[in-house]
C-alpha cells in the first residue's frame, strides 16, 4: 500500500483509521473521501475529496488523480437505517461497492471490503458461528453485506483483484459517534451514564452479540491489508470478534465505575429483529490462524478505557 482512499471518511470507522493510516504511510499518502452533504466536513483535514459512491465517474477521476492503489471502502448505510429505506441501502450498499469494484480493475488496486455480523441471519447457528456456514440474511442491510462478501469473491476469482474484508461486529468508540446500527445502544449507554446516569435501551437485556473496541478494529483492518496474500483462504469475509456480551452485563460493568447508573428497557421492534437475526458469538479461529488476528480489548478493559477517554472528550 503507497497512496491509499478511504470512503466513508468522516464515519465511526473512517474517521479513526484515517487518523492511524496517516501515521503509518504520511498524511499525504491517504486521502479521505467524504459524502459532499456530511456535516463533519469542517474538521476533516487534508487531503480530502467530496464522493458521492454511487458516482463511478467521480471516483474513477480520484483514484486517477491521487494514483490510488488500495482502497479501504467504507461507506455504508448501517442496519437499522437501511431498514428505513432499503432502495436506498442498495444502492449505496452494492452499487457503491460495485463502483469501488469497477475503478479497482480499471487501476489495479486492493480493495478492504468490511462486511459484518449482518450477513447472518435467523437460519445461521448463533453459538460459535462458524467461518463457513448458512447465510440467509433477512433484512436489506445483511443482504447486501452478504452480496458485497459474493462480489469481492468473484473480482478476486474472476478478475485477480486483492480485495480482503471481515466480518465486523458492534464497534464501540468515543470519537465519532456510529450512525443507524442496530449495535450502536453500546455506544449510547457510555454517553448516557457519564452524562445523565440513565439509559433507555432499545434491545432487550438478553440479547447476546459480538462487540469490539475500535483499537482492536483498526489494527483488524490494517493487519488484514499487510498479510501475505498468500495465506489468505478466507480473504473476504473473515469472522473476526473481541467480546460477546448483552445490554445487561455491558450496563453491569458500567455500573462497577458509575453505581449509580440506571438502564431501562424499551424495545424497538425493528432493531430487535435485526439482532435476533445475528450470531451470539462468532468463531474467528480462521483469522487467527489465517493472518494472526488478535484482539487486545476484553469487556472489562474496554469498558474502563472508553469511560476515561469519553470523560476527557466530553470535559473539553
Ligand atoms: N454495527 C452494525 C449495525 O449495527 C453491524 O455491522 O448495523
Amino acid at each position: 500500500m503507497k497512496k491509499i482512499l478511504i470512503t466513508g471518511a468522516a464515519g465511526q470507522i473512517g474517521s479513526e483509521l484515517t487518523e492511524q493510516l496517516r501515521n503509518q504511510y504520511g498524511n499525504q499518502n491517504v486521502i479521505a473521501a467524504i459524502h459532499s452533504n456530511s456535516n463533519k466536513k469542517a474538521s476533516i483535514t487534508k487531503p480530502f475529496c467530496t464522493l458521492d459512491i454511487r458516482d463511478q465517474y467521480s471516483l474513477q477521476d480520484i483514484v486517477k488523480q491521487y494514483e490510488i492503489d488500495s482502497i479501504f471502502h467504507l461507506a455504508s448505510l448501517l442496519s437499522a437505517k437501511a431498514e428505513q429505506n432499503p432502495q436506498l441501502a442498495w444502492e449505496v450498499n452494492v452499487n457503491g461497492l460495485m463502483n469501488v469494484l469497477e475503478v479497482a480493475r480499471q487501476n489495479n488496486c486492493g480493495i478492504f471490503f468490511p462486511s459484518s455480523i449482518g450477513a447472518f441471519g435467523p437460519g445461521t447457528p448463533r453459538d460459535n458461528t462458524p467461518q463457513i456456514t448458512i447465510q440467509r440474511p433477512n433484512n436489506i442491510y445483511g443482504i447486501s453485506k452478504l452480496s458485497g462478501e459474493l462480489l469481492c469473491d468473484y473480482y478476486y476469482n474472476r478478475y485477480a483483484i486483492d480485495t480482503r474484508g471481515l466480518r465486523y461486529p458492534g464497534i464501540i468508540s468515543y470519537q465519532a459517534l456510529p450512525g443507524g446500527g442496530t449495535t450502536d445502544y453500546a455506544v449510547h449507554m457510555f454517553y448516557a451514564a457519564l452524562q445523565t446516569k440513565q439509559y433507555d435501551c432499545y434491545l432487550k437485556p438478553e440479547t447476546r452479540l459480538d462487540m469490539m473496541y475500535m483499537p482492536d478494529a483498526l489494527n483488524a483492518a490494517i493487519n488484514l491489508m499487510q498479510a501475505d496474500s498468500k495465506k489468505l483462504q478466507h480473504r473476504n469475509a473473515y469472522n473476526v470478534t473481541a467480546m460477546s456480551f448483552t445490554p445487561q452485563e455491558l450496563a453491569n460493568e458500567i455500573k462497577k465505575h458509575i453505581s449509580n447508573f440506571e438502564v431501562n428497557y424499551q424495545i424497538d421492534p425493528t432493531r430487535q429483529a435485526i439482532a435476533d437475526s445475528w450470531p451470539n458469538h462468532m468463531d474467528d479461529s480462521a483469522a487467527r490462524q489465517e493472518w494472526g488476528w488478535q484482539p487486545s480489548y476484553i469487556l472489562s478493559s474496554m469498558v474502563e478505557d472508553m469511560l476515561q477517554q469519553l470523560e476527557k472528550k466530553l470535559n473539553n
